[in-house]
């Protein structure tokens, strides 16, 4: 496995002093956090913080094998049911690791309806036969209005299938003590796997909730658990400037004094798009805090962007190598690709197409983002390279583990919690509130006099 993260163009000698940082000044912050990497050590160490003790659950891991052998014959459709942290992982797992044609030719179908767009879950239908579906219920929660809902509304088409018999085709992952999922598995025979206590949603994709559709759809849940612990021992390097994680977290928060507020993932591999996305979650759900751990208030956090490689060199590249010098862009490369022919020119009258002939498009591609790299750099823009030697299991199982392990860190530097989501659980709150749950009688009250007293403006 090589995972290798280039930082050459972050630093002054590259991007200038104004939007720069100096070597010194990173060994200087290095050295002064070094107490921070420490209490992270101890809390990796004590099993504190869950997720980093996911990639060596080898318990978790035949479980999981031995379920999926033991159903792989009685389905041929898959549905994840599931939102936000519930979703996302397995999400990317699944395009970065699988066939983007997978469901043309593949079994069990897979479908990720993190959403709870009616026509979207209504074209799910016709594609799958409910009696031979798997329907994965997955919330931490076990409460959360879209996941319940998505519940619900496929709930109809198996029970009018399999009437008595529908806890047959549910499989739920959630706490495993606490919630609504909890109960209705006590009153049905439901196969149900955890999610440990101390492992928060968007930290979650190696528990059940990645492992399972991964080994359901045939990818090697080994090599992708071996990755992450080969990448847990690169991040958990004493030598700060050797750590990978350390480094991501320390240049993107010291970027963030430089008012580098956003922080761009931009893969040169549509097969890595997904991962843009669910780092996309990671970093902000994580990062975006009110208060420190002191309890000021910092509205501290870095907005991530998903680009993607070479795509949006036409259409968002001009705004980051020109627009405000306000971004850290972050690319995935990858180094090796499965698939790369030389190209042939067959039309010898068009001399302008030779200078192609004889490289393949991944040389294409990779040159595409050492020109974007150095555009960025000539215009004092920073941007680092994550550079992955393939995609297969084990390097992106590293890359997950490489960002939630700098997440983490990012945390530490912040000092702030990265492992609460508050402003979330509002916005859940509110919801059940206006749906008219029970037990949020008041908090539907006050909004609703809220909303009434507020004025309206709109244009018809
Ligand atoms: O990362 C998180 O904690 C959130 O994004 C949750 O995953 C998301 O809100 C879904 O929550 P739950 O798994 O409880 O349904």
């Amino acid at each position: 496995m090589t995972v290798q993260l280039d930082y050459s163009n972050v630093l002054d000698s590259a991007i200038g002093t104004r939007h720069g940082l100096s070597v010194d000044t990173l060994k200087q912050q290095a050295d002064e956090a070094r107490p921070l990497f420490t209490r992270l050590q101890e809390q990796r160490q004590s099993e504190t913080l869950g997720f980093f003790t996911l990639p060596y659950n080898e318990k978790l891991a035949t479980e999981v094998r031995n379920y999926v052998a033991s159903i792989r014959e009685r389905f041929d459709a898959y549905v994840h049911i599931g939102i936000g942290g519930s979703a996302l992982g397995p999400i990317a797992l699944h395009t970065s690791l699988n066939s983007s044609g997978y469901n043309l030719n593949q079994q069990p179908k897979m479908f990720f309806p993190d959403n709870v767009d009616p026509d979207w879950l209504a074209e799910i239908l016709p594609h799958i036969n409910v009696k031979k579906t798997l329907f994965h219920v997955v919330s931490k929660s076990g409460g959360t209005a879209e996941t319940a809902a998505t519940l619900l509304y496929f709930m109809t088409f198996l029970k009018k299938e399999l009437g008595d018999n529908f806890y047959r085709n549910l499989l739920f992952t959630t706490d495993p003590h606490q919630g609504l999922l909890n109960r209705i598995a006590n009153e049905n025979p439901i196969k149900c796997f955890r999610i440990p206590p101390n492992v928060g949603g968007r930290f979650s994709v190696f528990t059940a909730l990645g492992l399972i559709p991964a080994a359901l759809s045939g990818i090697d849940i080994d090599a992708l658990l071996a990755g992450a612990r080969q990448m847990d021992t690169l991040t958990s390097r004493d030598n700060l400037f050797e750590n990978p994680a350390f480094m991501y977290a320390l240049i993107h928060t010291e970027m963030m004094k430089r008012g580098k507020n956003i922080s761009v993932m931009m893969p040169y591999s549509n097969k890595l798009r997904d991962i843009a996305d669910w780092y996309r979650q990671l970093w902000a759900e994580s990062l975006g805090k009110r208060v420190d751990r002191a309890g000021n208030v910092v509205h501290t956090g870095q907005t991530p962007v998903k680009a993607l490689g070479a795509t949006d060199q036409h259409s968002q590249v001009q705004l980051y190598v020109e627009g405000p010098n306000d971004k850290i862009i972050t690319v995935l490369e990858v180094n090796r690709f499965k698939e790369n022919q030389p190209l042939k020119n067959p039309f010898p009258y068009i001399e302008e197409f030779n200078y192609l002939e004889g490289h393949t498009l991944g040389h294409l591609l990779n040159t595409e983002k050492a020109a974007t790299a150095l555009a960025l750099r000539n215009n004092q823009r920073p941007n680092l390279t994550i550079k992955l030697d393939k995609v297969d299991a084990e390097h992106v199982g590293a890359v997950l583990f490489l960002l939630e392990t700098a997440t983490a860190f990012a945390g530490e530097l912040l000092n702030i919690n990265a492992f609460d989501q508050p402003g979330v659980e509002e916005g859940k709150i509110a919801t059940y509130a206006l749906m008219g749950r029970k037990g949020y009688e008041k908090k539907k009250t006050a909004i609703e006099q809220m909303l009434n007293e507020q004025k309206t403006y709109i244009i018809k």
